[in-house]
C-alpha cells in the first residue's frame, strides 16, 4: 500500500476512539442502543473536527453483521467497506459537486429500493449547505418521511446557510474545536506509534497552530515529519511551521519579568532575521504573559501547555508581581496592532518592549507600602515614618490616598 498521509491513517474507527465530542458520540450511541436512531441527523462545526469520521462510524454501527450496534466489529464486510468508502449501501455524495436538483432526484429515486445487501441504505451528504435551493426543496419530503431502510446523514460547516425547512427535519449535532489538551494526549499517542522522536513542546506547538482542527494537527504532523526527519529540535520544527521558536517567547517573558532589555532586543533580532511574523511574536509574547497570569491567579497553569513550558510558566509566576504581570500585558497586548500596521515593525516592536519594562511596577502599591514600613522600622526618622502611613504627614495634613485600581 502506498504511503497514506496521517490524517486519514489515523481515521478513527470506533466511537471511543474519537477525541472530545462526547456529547455527540454519546447521544448517537444510546440511540443506537436504544433503536431510536433518527432517519436524519445534521453534523455541524468547524473542520476537521470528525464530521465525517462521525458519519462513517454511524454507518458502520447501523450496517455492521452484528448490528446494529454502537460497537461495530471493524472486520465484516460492511464495516470494512464503509471504512474505505466502497460500500454498495452506504453513499457519500459531495454537496458541493452534485448540488443539484437533478442529483437530489437521482437520490429520491434510489432510495425506494431495499438495500443491495446490508441492513440500510445510508446518505452521507458532506458540504451539504452547498445544494441549491431547488435541490432543497426536491429533498423536502424525502427527508420528512423516507422509507424505513433510509438513513440521511448530513455534515456541513456552515449550517447557518441551511434552509430552516431542512434544520426542522434534522437531529442536529453541533461537534466542537477539539480541546488542546485532548489534542495533545492524540497527537503523543500518534507521534509515538510513527516514531516521530518529538519533544511534547514541539507537539504542544503544533496544538497551538492547528487551533482545534485534528485534521490540521495531523497534517501539521506529516509536514514537521518529512521536513525535519526524525528526532527534529524544536527550532527546527517551529521553522518548518513557520512558527516563533517557544523557547526564545519564553526567554523574552522571563526578559521582561527581569527587566533585561538587552535580552528582549538581542530576541527581537534574532526573530526578526529568520524572517519570522514580528506581529505574531507579539501575539505570542502576549499569550505567553497571560499564561503567567493564569497561573499566578489560579496557582495552577493552563493545562494546554506540555510538562516543560507548564514549568518555565509557574516559575515566571513565582518570580513576578501580578500588577507587574498585568502592566507587561497590557503593553504587550497593545503593540500587536501597531506592530501589525507598522512601516517597521522592528521598531515599534522593540520601542513597545523597553516602554512595557519602563512602566510595569515592579510590585503593586500595597506590597511597596509594605516594604517601606519595613524599611522605615528599622531606624528612619519618626517623622518620615509618620509620613509613610496612609492618614498622616509630618505637619498633621493627611495624606493623599494611594491610588487602589
Ligand atoms: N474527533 C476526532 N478524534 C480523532 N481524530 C479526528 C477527530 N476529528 C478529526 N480527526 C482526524 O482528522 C481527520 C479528518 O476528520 P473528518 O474527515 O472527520 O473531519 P470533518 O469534520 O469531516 O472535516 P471537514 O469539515 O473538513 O470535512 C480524520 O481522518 C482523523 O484523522
Ligand atoms: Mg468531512
Ligand atoms: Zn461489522
Amino acid at each position: 500500500m502506498g504511503y497514506l498521509v496521517l490524517a486519514r491513517k489515523w481515521r478513527p474507527q470506533t466511537f471511543d476512539d474519537m477525541t472530545g465530542q462526547e456529547h455527540v458520540v454519546r447521544t448517537v450511541a444510546n440511540a443506537i442502543k436504544m433503536d431510536r436512531v433518527a432517519h436524519a441527523y445534521l453534523f455541524c462545526g468547524p473542520r476537521g473536527v470528525g464530521k465525517t469520521t462521525a458519519a462513517r462510524l454511524l454507518a458502520k454501527a447501523l450496517n455492521c453483521i452484528h448490528g446494529p450496534t454502537a460497537t461495530p466489529c471493524g472486520v465484516c464486510q460492511a464495516c470494512t467497506e464503509i471504512a474505505a468508502s466502497t460500500s454498495v449501501d452506504v453513499a457519500e455524495i459531495d454537496g458541493a459537486s452534485n448540488n443539484g436538483v437533478e442529483n437530489v432526484r437521482e437520490i429520491r429515486e434510489n432510495a425506494k429500493y431495499l438495500p443491495q445487501r446490508d441492513r440500510h441504505k445510508i446518505y452521507i451528504i458532506d458540504e451539504v449547505h452547498m445544494l441549491s435551493g431547488a435541490a432543497f426543496n426536491a429533498l423536502l419530503k424525502t427527508l420528512e418521511e423516507p422509507p424505513g431502510h433510509v438513513k440521511f446523514i448530513f455534515a456541513t460547516t456552515e449550517p447557518h446557510k441551511l434552509p430552516d425547512t431542512i434544520l426542522s427535519r434534522c437531529q442536529r449535532h453541533d461537534f466542537r474545536r477539539i480541546p488542546a489538551e485532548r489534542m495533545l494526549t492524540r497527537l503523543k499517542q500518534i507521534a509515538a506509534e510513527e516514531k516521530a522522536g518529538l519533544s511534547d513542546a514541539a507537539l504542544a506547538l503544533i496544538v497551538r497552530q492547528a487551533e482545534g482542527g485534528m485534521r490540521d494537527a495531523l497534517s501539521l504532523l506529516d509536514q514537521v515529519m518529512s521536513a525535519c526527519g526524525p528526532a527534529a529540535s524544536d527550532a527546527a520544527v517551529a521553522e518548518a511551521l513557520g512558527a516563533i521558536d517557544r523557547t526564545v517567547v519564553q526567554q523574552m517573558a522571563a526578559a521582561l519579568v527581569r527587566r533585561d532589555a538587552k535580552a528582549l532586543l538581542e530576541s527581537v533580532e534574532d526573530v526578526f532575521m529568520r524572517g519570522s511574523d514580528l506581529r505574531r511574536l507579539a501575539e505570542e509574547l502576549a499569550l505567553e504573559l497571560r499564561h503567567v497570569l493564569v497561573t499566578r491567579a489560579t496557582g495552577k497553569p493552563p493545562g494546554e501547555l506540555a510538562e516543560v513550558e507548564q514549568k518555565m510558566v509557574v516559575e515566571l509566576a513565582r518570580e513576578a508581581d501580578p500588577a507587574q504581570l498585568a502592566r507587561l500585558f497590557d503593553v504587550v497586548h497593545g503593540s500587536v496592532w501597531d506592530v501589525g500596521r507598522a512601516a517597521q515593525p522592528r521598531l515599534a516592536l522593540e520601542m513597545a518592549l523597553l516602554k512595557a519594562i519602563q512602566l510595569a511596577p515592579t510590585a503593586s502599591i500595597p506590597e511597596l507600602l509594605t516594604r517601606v514600613e519595613k524599611l522605615l522600622g528599622t531606624g528612619a526618622a519618626p517623622d518620615a515614618r509618620a509620613a509613610a502611613r496612609p492618614g498622616g504627614t509630618p505637619g498633621g495634613r493627611p495624606a493623599p490616598q494611594p491610588f487602589r485600581p
